[in-house]
């Protein structure tokens, strides 16, 4: 039978672009999906690195202005992998050209665009995906799955860390994620965004937060290509956003949780990790170690109780089944295989798949609130700004 195409235009090459593109070659490979995606065509604005970046990661063509990559009849999905601050001009010009979109996070630079853009993919009817990666991990997915199953119990903690320490030397060049006018806010967008959304999917919806950020790194210096001129001249630029950021939340259904992002906290790579503590027992997750998960039952027989630790690769867990025989496990680059995986089947379905913008335009306001809590130094209700925005454009997009 042959199977439903779809041809992907993706916007930006770089980090995300690899990952993306690796994912989508490896797709057809692993997963036996009603919709297969063709690599199409690629945007970059330097002609000489695009044309590079299509020959080597599998694109059959490229063009050099997005909004071109948007208006050509072959492309049917837009995949947006470039700096935050452009999301917002690029999605919407791709919903209104009726091209399914699929967004890297955080969704927008703020909760008015995150909004907009809503708007544009419900209005278009176009399907819609934001790319928090780490909710398809198997090991994350099960967790979800135990959760479900009330293993745990009603929960009552979450303790979420997003820890990285490529900012510890303060020598180290600034780049657009150290930019507000690019980046929007710092670590708390960067890396606590996909802390904030693993708490969305497990524990359920923010009530209310109050965070604390910091800039320890006031300046970075301009990266050039001369390294002689780097020692010896350096140019210093403002770093204009937090390195740093703390949050304490209450959920909806009574649960507690602390966060914690920071791109200084030495020794720590990716130091992804949650732990949630419910009634009946506990899980915790480190993404440096992604196939495993530590599930703590208060029941079992007393002299064995402790964390185990479950490697999620066999038959029961969520995705690892389309990979390798037991125990041979996956990495990183699979929680993209499976996240575009399941895009594919909401394009086939008419559905789309979570997290979608809904998701994105949630977490930003989550984001958004602890901005404003920071700023006014006190508690902010997430539930209040959802019901404003959210509530109100369910019902604009209903009429
Ligand atoms: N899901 C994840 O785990 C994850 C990880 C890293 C980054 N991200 C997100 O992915 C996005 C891209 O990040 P990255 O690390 O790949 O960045 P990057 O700097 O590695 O790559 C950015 C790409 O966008 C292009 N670009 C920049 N400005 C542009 C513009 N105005 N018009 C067109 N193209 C432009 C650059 O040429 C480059 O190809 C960001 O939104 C970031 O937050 C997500």
């Amino acid at each position: 039978m042959d199977k439903k195409q779809v041809r992907v235009g993706m916007i930006g090459y770089k980090f995300m672009g690899k990952a993306h593109s690796n994912a989508y070659r490896n797709l057809p490979f692993f997963f036996d999906s009603k919709v297969v995606p063709i690599m199409q065509s690629i945007s970059g604005r330097d002609e000489a690195g695009v044309k590079e970046a299509a020959q080597k990661m599998g694109w059959a063509s490229y063009e050099t202005d997005w909004r071109e990559l948007i208006e050509r009849d072959d492309i049917d999905v837009i995949d947006i992998v470039t700096p935050n601050s452009t999301h917002f001009e690029m999605a919407i010009a791709a919903a209104e050209a009726g091209k399914h979109v699929i967004c890297e996070k955080p969704l927008a630079m703020n909760v008015d665009q995150a909004k907009r853009m809503y708007n544009a993919v419900q209005k278009n009817g176009v399907i819609h995906m934001i790319c928090h990666n780490y909710r398809f991990a198997p090991a994350v997915q099960f967790a979800k799955k135990l959760i479900e199953q009330g293993r745990i119990g009603k929960i009552r903690h979450i303790r979420g860390t997003y820890l990285q320490d490529a900012y510890l030397d303060p020598k180290s060049p600034i780049t657009w994620r150290a930019r507000k006018e690019i980046t929007g806010s710092g670590v708390l967008g960067d890396i606590g965004s996909h802390s904030l959304d693993l708490a969305r999917f497990l524990v359920g919806e923010f009530q209310e937060v109050v965070g604390m950020t910091e800039t320890f790194v006031n300046q970075r210096p301009v990266e050039t290509n001369s390294h002689i001129e780097q020692v010896e001249n350096m140019q210093m630029e403002d770093v204009t956003v937090e390195d740093s950021a703390v949050i304490i939340a209450r959920f909806e259904n009574g649960a507690i949780g602390t966060f914690e992002a920071t791109k200084l906290a030495g020794g720590n790579l990716n130091g992804n990790r949650f732990e949630i503590n419910g009634e009946k027992g506990s899980i915790r997750w480190d993404l440096e170690n992604l196939n495993n998960l530590e599930v703590y039952f208060a029941d079992d027989e007393p002299g064995l109780r402790g964390y185990r630790t479950i490697n999620c690769t066999e038959t029961y867990h969520p995705y690892a089944n389309v990979y390798w025989p037991v125990g041979h496990i996956i990495g990183y680059e699979h929680t993209f295989i499976n996240l575009l995986s399941d895009f594919m089947n909401g394009i086939y379905e008419g559905i789309s798949p979570k997290p979608n913008f809904e998701d994105g335009l949630r977490n930003q306001i989550v984001l958004d609130s602890i901005e404003k809590s920071v700023l006014q130094k006190s508690w902010v209700s997430v539930s209040e700004n959802i019901s404003r925005t959210i509530g109100r454009d369910l019902a604009i997009s209903k009429n």
